[in-house]
């Protein structure tokens, strides 16, 4: 039992979010270093080399230089052992990213200090807030000309609505980055460029010291002693209670490409983020140190490696210990008792057969096509499901047939396993099959993967029809005929997999005439099954 609480207390699981180019992959590079997981980063990904980042594995985020799944990644540093998840930077794949979060404990949250608080981070922190997940700040590319440290905090509070507490505090920027001071310990982590490379020394000194000003410069000097004051007197206090609540976000500077200002990052921040956290289930809340085993599935991921054809399942452990061969109940597949097969953990395309893993852990197990996200799986005994993944309204729809008729089998095999996999949305005509399906997408790229993948991955090529669909709704009324039901002509009746009714709208006027034309009809923006 000591044991089971030691293992899983110095767990830390969380995910690495940014809005594209702020430099989420390096971080999460320097940070494998640092664990020694890796012994040579991929250079950061190669959009202009051959290098690519590790934890970007698809084809086409190879082409086109952008992470489109997410990956997870272990390591131990300290006797912490940490398990990071990526996630894709490009906008179309939210999706992916919002389940990602569920199986986090923490976010990190990469922003780009010339750039400031952008689209994608104002997403994904949207999604962090509704969760109230912690999040932490790195702000990148000091080395680079850099806003006002006080505007960036500032734009964070406004546009994000979180405080900021400062934990340490750049001196400088651009060709003029000299380093960091950190405010709790008072000493200052000096930076010289050095061709691109980084010579990292730290200095402990007193702030009214003013030798510091040999080392920084007269005019670094005297503006951080100005900061500094400032900062003492206006910043929030770390209070790490604020920051559990995702209230509070501890804020750190650096350059991640230069390796600098990323140890003491890690190093705080694995001391300031929580161990794995209890989870809610329909049975009440279930703590990570409970001895059951429990796990829920996050993402579905088929072909990751093309020589092998296989799918493999995500799931994060929420209680207890897995043992390989242990013996598990599927909740959804009505309790099924099952061995899950091959269990693993990934670093990036290298896996490892895993004997044991513990709550707070993510482990892959093959999977002959059974579990759909967000399902629970538990040791016999007990059975209890946890709150489910939320599906996101898609906004682009088009009708999918395959070219070739020969290629039905592969066409239906491949668009049921990708959309299971939550990469895509289908949908169906009432009472039809999946020969032709609708295909629901929140961001148009999703097409591209799907039918990038649809040729690759299940040599079918298929025909995409654009349709002028822009709504989608679940009709929540049990038992509801939606033939009866008095709609415009522009409105479309689909059916999901599950075999719930749906309504396709072209506009929100379409909406609201289908709920004054139908009194009782009650819709949502959600798939809560
Ligand atoms: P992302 O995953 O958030 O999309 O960002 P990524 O790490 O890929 O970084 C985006 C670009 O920013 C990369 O350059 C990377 O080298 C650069 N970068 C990351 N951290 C820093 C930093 O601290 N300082 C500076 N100056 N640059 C940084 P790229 O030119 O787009 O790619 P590449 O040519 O390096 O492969």
């Amino acid at each position: 039992m000591a044991k089971l609480e030691n293992e899983i207390n110095r767990r830390r699981t969380f995910a690495i979010i940014s809005h594209p180019d702020a430099g989420k992959t390096t971080l999460t590079e320097k940070l494998l270093l640092y664990g020694g997981a890796i012994t040579l980063a991929g250079s950061v990904k190669g959009k202009k080399t051959d290098k690519h980042a590790v934890s970007d594995w698809m084809e086409i985020e190879k082409q086109r230089g952008i992470s489109v799944t997410s990956s997870v990644m272990q390591f131990e540093y300290d006797g912490y052992c940490i398990n990071i998840l990526d996630t894709p930077g490009h906008q179309d794949f939210s999706e992916d990213t919002y389940r990602t979060l569920m199986a986090v404990d923490s976010a990190v949250m990469v922003i780009d200090a010339a750039k400031g608080v952008e689209n994608q981070t104002r997403k994904l922190f949207k999604v962090c807030v509704m969760r109230n997940i912690p999040i932490f700040t790195f702000i990148n590319k000091l080395d680079r000309d850099s806003k006002n440290p006080f505007d960036l905090l500032e734009q964070i509070e406004e546009e994000l609505g979180i405080s900021t507490c400062p934990v340490n505090w750049p001196i400088g920027n651009g060709v003029d980055f000299k380093g960091v001071y950190d405010r709790s310990n008072k000493h200052i982590l000096s930076y010289t460029a050095n061709g691109g490379q980084s010579e990292v020394e730290k200095v402990e000194v007193d702030l009214n010291d003013s030798s510091l000003s040999s080392v920084i410069g007269e005019q670094n000097y005297n503006q951080l002693v100005e900061d500094i004051e400032l900062l003492d007197g206006a910043a929030d206090e770390l209070d790490l209670e604020r920051v559990s609540k995702g209230k509070l976000s501890p804020v750190f500077f650096g350059s991640a490409l230069n390796n600098f200002g990323v140890e003491p990052f890690l190093e705080n921040f694995l001391k300031m983020t929580s161990s794995p956290l209890p989870r809610v289930s329909d049975e009440g809340i279930i703590e990570p140190t409970d001895d059951h085993f429990s796990a829920f599935v996050f993402k579905i991921q088929a072909n990751m490696n093309k020589a092998h054809r296989d799918r493999l399942t995500f799931m994060r452990i929420c209680s207890g210990k897995f043992e390989r061969d242990m013996e598990v109940c599927h909740v959804q597949g009505d309790g099924k008792k099952m061995r899950l097969s091959q269990p693993q953990q990934m670093m990036a395309q290298e896996r490892e057969i895993i004997n044991e893993a513990y709550a707070g852990d993510i482990i892959g197990v093959f999977d002959p096509g059974i579990f759909s996200i967000g399902d629970t799986i538990c040791a016999p005994g007990k059975k209890f499901k946890f709150d489910g993944i939320p599906t996101f309204a898609p906004e682009h729809f088009a009708r999918i047939r395959h070219k070739d008729t020969m290629k039905r089998k592969q066409f239906v095999k491949g668009a049921t396993q990708i959309a299971q996999e939550g990469a895509i949305q289908i949908f169906r005509e009432p009472e039809s099959g999946y020969e032709e399906v609708i295909v629901g997408v929140v961001g148009m790229l999703q097409f591209e993967v799907f039918e990038h993948r649809m040729k690759t991955e299940y040599n079918v090529e298929i025909i995409n029809e654009g349709l002028p669909y822009q709504f989608i709704r679940w009709i929540d009324n049990e038992g509801l005929d939606p033939k009866r039901l008095n709609l415009s002509s522009d409105t479309k009746i689909v059916q999901d997999f599950k075999g719930n009714y749906l309504l396709l709208f072209t506009s929100e006027w379409n909406i609201r005439w289908a709920l004054e034309k139908n009194e009782g009809l009650e819709l949502s923006e959600f798939n809560k099954n």
